[in-house]
């Protein structure tokens, strides 16, 4: 009854096609969202922070959390989420990586109508493949005010061994609402994600966008708690313990630490990868990193997330030996960090040998009112149009000094021997390619995670014809 509700405005495709942005070419068939009754559901509600949060009221969380509490579902299960708008303004849920049916992928004005202030919409999907993702609203800038909560689909068959395992969700947290990027637009920074037109010409703030537009923030977050007051991640000597990181900022490139400890990753954006030994790791808005660390070196540790492109003071939590009283000891310099090359993905995309099918290049750069792909701000940009079935690269070469985390919605590619969902492409001409298997028909936004870069048009619509 509850998939109904949400289900019923999207009946048939026709929907789809009325809400893409380019009505004259004819659209493929979108996957439905699995039917039947559902094995796992579950309630978001998204609200204003409450007085009593300590949180300020242009907070606006799921389920009374920043990060709202963390849903899990185990793997292949149809999941049914219904979304409870009490929020003044309209919004909706977006997967982040989660390969669903298009009408479930939360992108307002393109799969979805918006779910209004007072309404709810049931989204549905099977729960796979497993690993950690997050999930937030993909309306205006309402990421930044606070809306997002961890997605764990867990896996049948763990290939990673460990005794307990936290997820830790590293933030950037504004204590106010967010400045809309142009003039006209929405308090919550509606602007081209809702489809918002031209004419969003520069506002204040508009100078510079040669530099990161990044957001003075009041302070980092891990698991929603300041530095100063950091979370005790209790560990036994002899354990093992799995860490989920989910970079759910708005806007901060972390690179993260843990005192006297290796890390060992063991998955990147969920998908699994043969173990690679590290002390630290960067990683953009949208990338997640699953670690596992041995808990053989008893005292108190500290972990943190240092913001490359910021000058807050790191976000915190403390790996805390059970009883142990002692100072906290901070991480030393890092010797060994991550790189994408040492990624080889455990299980590889299938249909991406041989040569592409089609090839985009892009260049991302800055523009006089925003960040542009190829030279265009969406939405006044054209689709990028792809076949069902097609072997699909994309060559993204970076003229702009900055970082930008470049997020594919309804796909995993592959990227080196990783197989992930978001790639951090370096600044100053540095070049990333990626492949995919165009399984998934639809319409499906690719941009920059950097949300700010994002509502300044830093997006592409993947349209399958
Ligand atoms: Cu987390 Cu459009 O993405
Ligand atoms: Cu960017």
């Amino acid at each position: 009854a509850l998939g109904a509700a949400g289900l019923g405005g999207l009946a048939g495709c026709t929907g789809i096609g009325a809400l893409s942005n380019d009505s004259d070419v004819p659209t493929a068939t979108p996957r439905s969202p699995p039917s039947g009754p559902a094995d796992t559901a579950a309630t978001v509600r998204a609200a204003p922070a409450q007085a009593a949060s300590g949180l300020s009221p242009d907070t606006w969380i799921y389920s009374g959390g920043l990060p709202g509490p963390e849903l899990r579902v185990p793997e292949g299960d149809v999941f049914e989420v219904e979304l409870a708008n009490d929020l003044p303004r309209e919004t909706t849920v977006h997967w982040h990586g989660v390969p669903v049916a298009n009408p479930m992928d939360g992108v307002p004005g393109v799969t979805q109508q918006p779910v209004g202030s007072g309404e709810s919409f049931t989204y549905r999907f099977r729960a796979e493949p497993a690993g950690t993702y997050f999930f937030h609203s993909h309306v205006g800038l309402q990421l930044d005010r606070g809306l997002l909560a961890p997605l764990i689909v867990e896996e049948a068959d763990p290939h990673v061994e460990y005794d307990r395992e936290y997820t830790v969700v590293l933030d950037d947290y504004l204590d106010r609402a967010p400045q809309p990027l142009y003039e006209g637009t929405d308090s919550d920074g509606r602007g081209p994600g809702m489809g918002g037109g031209p004419g969003m010409g520069g506002g204040p703030g508009m100078g510079g966008m040669m530099g990161d537009r990044r957001p003075p923030y009041a302070a980092l977050l891990a698991n929603g708690r300041p530095p100063a007051d950091p979370q005790r991640l209790d560990v036994r000597e002899g354990q093992r313990v799995r860490f989920r990181f989910i970079n759910a900022s708005s806007a901060t490139y972390f690179r993260v630490r843990l005192g006297g400890h290796p890390m060992t990753v063991t998955h990147s954006d969920g998908r699994p990868v043969d173990p690679v030994g590290v002390d630290s790791f960067r990683f953009g808005a949208g990338e997640r990193y699953d670690v596992v660390v041995d808990a053989t070196n008893p005292g108190t540790w500290e972990l943190l997330a240092t913001a490359l492109n910021g000058s807050e003071p790191p976000a915190r939590a403390l790996l805390s030996y059970d009883g142990d009283t002692s100072a906290p000891v901070a991480p030393s310099v890092p010797r060994r960090e991550l790189s994408y090359s040492d990624l080889v993905a455990r299980t590889p995309i299938d249909g991406l040998d041989g040569s592409p099918d089609r090839t985009f290049d892009l260049t991302l750069s800055a523009g006089q009112s925003g960040w542009l792909i190829d030279g265009q701000a969406y939405p006044d940009a054209d689709p990028l149009r792809i076949r069902e079935g097609e072997h699909v690269r994309v060559t993204m070469r970076n003229r702009s000094p900055v970082v930008h985390p470049m997020h594919l919605h309804g796909h995993f590619f592959r990227v080196g021997n990783a197989v992930k969902d978001t790639v951090v492409v370096p600044g100053h001409m540095g070049t990333v390619t990626f492949d995919f298997l165009a399984d998934n028909p639809g319409n499906w936004l690719f941009h920059c995670h950097n949300l700010y870069h994002l509502e300044s048009g830093m997006a592409r619509l993947f349209q399958y014809v």
